[in-house]
């Protein structure tokens, strides 16, 4: 996103003509960033035998999948309906990654029919999987490090006390279960947790999963999950990806010569694809001055963005309406019946009411975590591709609230 000739635009197209267009809350995605870094990652592990696995989760939209299919990328999915999706879109079952967490086993066994990978996080159900399919269908093992990392604790998935891998400490169980039903290992997993700024965290996985591995000899990946943390606001750290693909592809690579064959290596990211690919744009309904501050209130809230109130997530927010007006501090907050502050102290443009404000880091996240809260209705969704504004999801009508539900008498 640019601000070019008086306006802020994407690919050159105008973002307030595009709320003429389309209305608002809007989310708007560049295709050409989100190609951009997935073309930045090939590049920074280009001397291995890399393998990105886009994390669907951060945003499923058919369209944002087809793009990135397109460019090369395979998908990570975390449900069956993610699978079907990743399907719909024209994903090979082979390009799938499925890692489950908690879900019942006909789900897997559901997975297992269509043909991707599994990768499994728990030892009842390694043996489950071993007792039914033997050494027929290969899988892949989640492991918990035991290392804490990443930017929050809810979004932090490789330290002892959380519910995803199975624990280093229960390798011996793993070998047995492996070696009792003959299980064919074709991958190790690790993913930490999300916004992970050190590259030391992924070469501290790296030793383990280097050691672990000598003992599957059927491997044919390893998965270092994501993690990459992109910049939020001026002045973030954030992950050199270039620096950890020289250190990590070095270790990679001479593990594969001592393995005794070439492996591939993949990783599994989420927001560093589209995360700053995404913007959403919303209109002010109110400017509410009270004798401490004075509020923003927009015609959306917790129920499309809700990464400030879950992780105290920090999105830069501009007033691309008013853009050359003097700045003024506000809060910014939404049009849920709950505290749902979208953020607080902001040095903004003079907002009037009726200005479209921008939201930035919207692509991640955003969109795929929004609800129906307070029986609001979804945005629409625009991806600008070769420079045109396609819609990609319509926004919903209040027929679609209604769509499930059954009407008794009463
Ligand atoms: N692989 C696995 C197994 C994961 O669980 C996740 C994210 C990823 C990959 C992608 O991670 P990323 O590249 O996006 O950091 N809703 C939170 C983030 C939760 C991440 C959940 N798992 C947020 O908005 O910050």
């Amino acid at each position: 996103m640019e601000f070019q000739q008086g306006a802020y635009r994407i690919q050159g197209i105008d973002l307030i003509e595009l709320t003429k267009e389309f209305g608002t809350p809007l989310y708007v995605y560049d295709a050409d960033k989100i190609v951009h870094q997935l073309k930045t990652l090939k590049t920074a592990f280009a001397d291995s035998n890399v393998k990105i696995k886009y994390a669907a989760k951060a945003l499923t939209n058919l369209s944002i999948l087809k793009l990135l299919k397109k460019f090369g990328s395979d998908v990570d999915v975390v449900s069956i309906q993610e699978v079907q999706l990743a399907m719909r879109a024209g994903f090979e079952p082979s390009q799938i990654m499925y890692t489950p967490s908690g879900v019942d086993f006909s789900e897997i066994v559901e997975a297992v029919s269509l043909g991707v990978t599994i990768n499994l996080d728990n030892l009842s159900v390694l043996r489950k999987f071993g007792e039914k399919y033997k050494d027929t269908y290969p899988c892949s093992i989640r492991l918990n490090p035991h290392i804490m990392a990443g930017g929050n604790y809810k979004i932090s998935t490789g330290h002892s006390n959380s519910k995803f891998g199975i624990s280093i400490y229960q390798l011996p169980e793993i070998r047995e279960v492996v070696a009792t039903h003959g299980i064919k290992i074709n991958g190790l997993h690790i993913h930490t947790g999300s916004d992970i700024t050190e590259s030391d965290v992924f070469l501290k996985m790296a030793d383990i999963l280097f050691s672990v591995a000598r003992d599957f000899r059927d491997l044919r990946f390893i998965d270092f999950g994501s993690g990459f943390k992109v910049s939020y606001k001026e002045g973030d750290i954030v992950t050199n990806v270039y620096d950890l693909g020289l250190k990590l592809t070095k270790s990679f690579n001479e593990f594969c010569q001592s393995y005794g064959r070439k492996l591939e290596l993949h990783f599994e990211p989420g927001k560093f694809i589209v995360s700053e690919a995404g913007v959403l744009l919303v209109r002010t309904n109110v400017v509410k001055s009270t004798p401490d501050l004075t509020f923003v209130g927009v015609n959306s809230g917790l129920n499309h963005l809700i990464r400030p109130m879950m992780y105290d997530a920090y999105h830069d927010i501009v007033n691309i309406s008013n853009p050359k007006a003097e700045q003024k501090t506000y809060t910014v907050v939404g049009y849920i019946c709950e505290t749902d502050t979208l953020g607080a102290d902001r040095k903004l443009n003079e907002v009037r009411e009726g200005d479209i404000l921008l939201f930035k880091n919207a692509g991640a996240y955003g969109f795929s975590m929004s609800s129906n809260y307070n029986s609001r209705l979804k945005p629409a969704e625009v991806m600008i591709y070769n420079g045109k504004a396609m819609l990609i999801r319509e926004r919903e009508k209040f027929d679609d609230l209604l769509r499930n539900q059954v009407e008794v008498d009463i």
